[in-house]
Order: structure tokens, then sequence, then C-alpha cells
């Protein structure tokens, strides 16, 4: 069977990190023997300024029919803030359903972090984001816009069937991990309607007698992000801030150049990105860091049920970062189809 992957390279950066990621998927699939398809899409910035469409009528739909979506990056500031970002990812995220935002955390070698003294055994950890709900659901308004009487209110909101399948997810994955630890983080002593997850965790959690159960208010957790990375095996958390706080973790384990992200319904046709923005100012000149792509690639090899390829191309990564070839994750560090031709090396190697 031949796997459908639909490709969007998107805006800035993200055609070539995506170039890229699919440099190392072929690489993958010859040495360990699956076909696949891929279908390229233009949209984004530039397709939506020549077109006026940002994903055409029926695409969302379109997507069921692939087994994933791997996608670059979206962002440009010559349109109008967030525009296309909800217009592409957003509504992928949500027309999709794609209710976990997977982010793994891990530290492959101590030159990489920017803590002192922290090494990869410090920093092993994944976040589970809600990415349904909270401020993104959309719920916002203004009202007496442009006037001196204007307010503006965005409305965090939270279901227990939205907030029990992400807590569900992280003891899931809390019990194929040798630590079996969750912590949930959220800021219930200030947000009040985040007590659900308070409620919802500490119910879901006696379903999992063998998992730790922990917790932490974000701002703590931001703390401890820091000074205890190691403290971290399993967290699950709210929309808002795991956005934020994967910013964190992404430079804990080595920069944004590194961070790789799923947006997964489990079963269904899922997408994969990096968690870095477009960074307009290094497109086209062969220095952006595609390691967060291939990442991306790695995480949608599992998904899609190729856990051989998933497994060869996670070894091929830790190798490669933890190895001196590879100096920094900063951008420019090294060339963007140099980093690509190293991972392909390196899965060449061990096939
Ligand atoms: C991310 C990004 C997006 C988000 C933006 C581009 C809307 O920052 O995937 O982390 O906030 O979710
Ligand atoms: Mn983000």
């Amino acid at each position: 069977m031949a796997y459908d992957i639909a490709a969007l390279g998107g805006d800035g950066i993200g055609p070539e990190v995506v170039r890229e990621g699919l440099k190392v998927l072929a690489a993958v699939a010859e040495t360990t023997g699956f076909t696949y398809n891929v279908t390229e899409f233009p949209f984004g910035t530039e397709h939506y300024l020549s077109t006026g469409v940002i994903l055409p009528e029926g695409q969302i739909e379109a997507f069921r029919d692939f087994d994933a979506i791997l996608l670059g990056a979206i962002g440009d500031p010559r349109v109008e803030v967030g525009l296309i970002e909800r217009g592409i990812i957003g509504a992928i995220r949500w027309d999709l359903d794609l209710y976990i935002n997977l982010r793994p955390i891990k530290l492959y070698h101590e030159r990489l972090c920017p803590l002192k003294g922290k090494t990869p055994a410090d920093v092993d950890m994944i976040f589970i984001r809600e990415n349904t709900e909270d401020a993104y659901a959309g719920m916002h308004g203004f009202v007496h816009k442009g006037s001196p009487l204007e307010v503006s209110t965005q409305t965090m909101v939270y279901s227990r069937a939205g907030v029990e399948r992400a807590i569900r997810y992280a003891f899931e994955v809390a019990m194929t991990r040798p630590r079996k630890q969750v912590t949930l983080i959220d800021k219930a002593n200030a947000v009040r309607a985040q007590d659900l997850w308070t409620r919802t965790f500490a119910e879901v959690g006696e379903e999992y007698p063998d998992i730790k159960c922990d917790h932490a208010y974000v701002d703590a957790a931001c703390m401890w992000m820091v000074k205890n990375p190691e403290w971290f095996d399993v967290a699950v958390t709210t929309n808002l801030f795991g956005d934020i706080i994967t910013d964190l973790g992404a430079m804990v384990q080595g920069g944004m150049g590194i961070a790789a992200s799923g947006n997964i319904h489990p079963g269904q046709v899922s997408m994969f990105e990096s968690i870095h923005g477009s960074a307009p100012k290094y497109k086209d000149q062969n220095k952006a860091n595609p390691i967060a792509t291939i990442a991306a690639v790695q995480m949608m090899l599992v998904h899609i049920g190729e856990a051989e390829a998933g497994k060869l191309l996670d070894t091929a990564l830790a190798n490669l970062l933890s190895g001196d070839r590879v100096t920094s994750m900063n951008a420019g560090a090294h060339a963007t189809d140099a980093l690509g031709d190293m991972v392909v090396e390196e899965v060449r190697r061990l096939g």
C-alpha cells in the first residue's frame, strides 16, 4: 500500500524546510521499503495574495483522503495578523478535529542546551497540548471598536469531552514511558474555569494507578522547566499555555530549529509541522534549519504506522545531533540542504 502525503510548504522558510523533510522521507522509504505519493499544495500567503483564496472550498474534506499532512510554516507580514495562520493551520486543526498537539522535548547533546549543567538525561519530556479549544476556539469580538468605550473579549472555552480526551491521551503516552508520570499544567488558581481540568485529571488519574500524577501552575512550570527540567516526563496542558511553554521547551532542547509537533487525531489524517514560524528574513537563503521539519516527518512515520521507519529516522537524528558534526541549531550555522544531506547520509548508513 502506498501512503498519500499532502505537503504544504506555506510561507517564508516553509517550502525549503519541507523540501529537506521530503528528501529525508524519500531516503527512509527507500531504505526500509515502503511506498508513498506526495501531493504538493501551494497554499500560503503568496497564494492568497494572487488568488484571494486561503483554502479552497472543500479542501479540508479533500485532506481526509490523505494519510498525513506535512506543513512547513505560515506567517507573512504583508497580510492581517493571524489571517492565514487561522485560515490554514487553524482550519486544519479545528476542522479535522486534530485534538492533540504532541510536542516532544528531548535534548540530544549537552552543548545544545542553554541551561548550565543540564545533560540529555535531564531533558526528556513530552508535552501534550490540547489543540482545539481554549482561547483558540474563536469566540471573540469587539464592541465600540475604535472608540474610547471599546470592549474586546476572547473566551477560554473548555468542554468536558475536549479536556478529557487530551488528558486521557497523556496518560496513555505516559504508560509507554519508563517514568510513568503525568504533570497537569494549568492556572486553575486564577482561571477558575480550569477547575474542569483539575477535576477531570483527578478522575482519569484514578483509572491509571501505575501513573504518578503531578501538578504545576503554568508560571511555576516555566520556572521548573529552566531550573529542574528533569522533573518532567509527560505534561498535559491547555492550548494557549501549551503554545507558550513549548517555545520555552524548544529552547531547552536546543532551539526552534529542532522542535517538532504532531497535530493528531488518533486513527485519522493528522498534520505534522515544526513549531517554529516562517522566519521571512531567512527565506531562500539556505540558512533555515530543517531539523524540526525532519523531526516532524519522523512523527508522521510513526502516525501512519511505519514504526520501523520512524525508529530508523529517530536513531539517525539522535546519532547526528549527539555527534560532533552539527555544531549549532541556529539558523545559518549549517546550510539547509547540507543538514538534510547529513540526515540522509545517516539514514543510509544505518539502513
Ligand atoms: C504554533 C504556532 C501557532 C499557534 C500560530 C502560528 C497560530 O505558534 O503552532 O505553536 O499559536 O498555535
Ligand atoms: Mn507557537
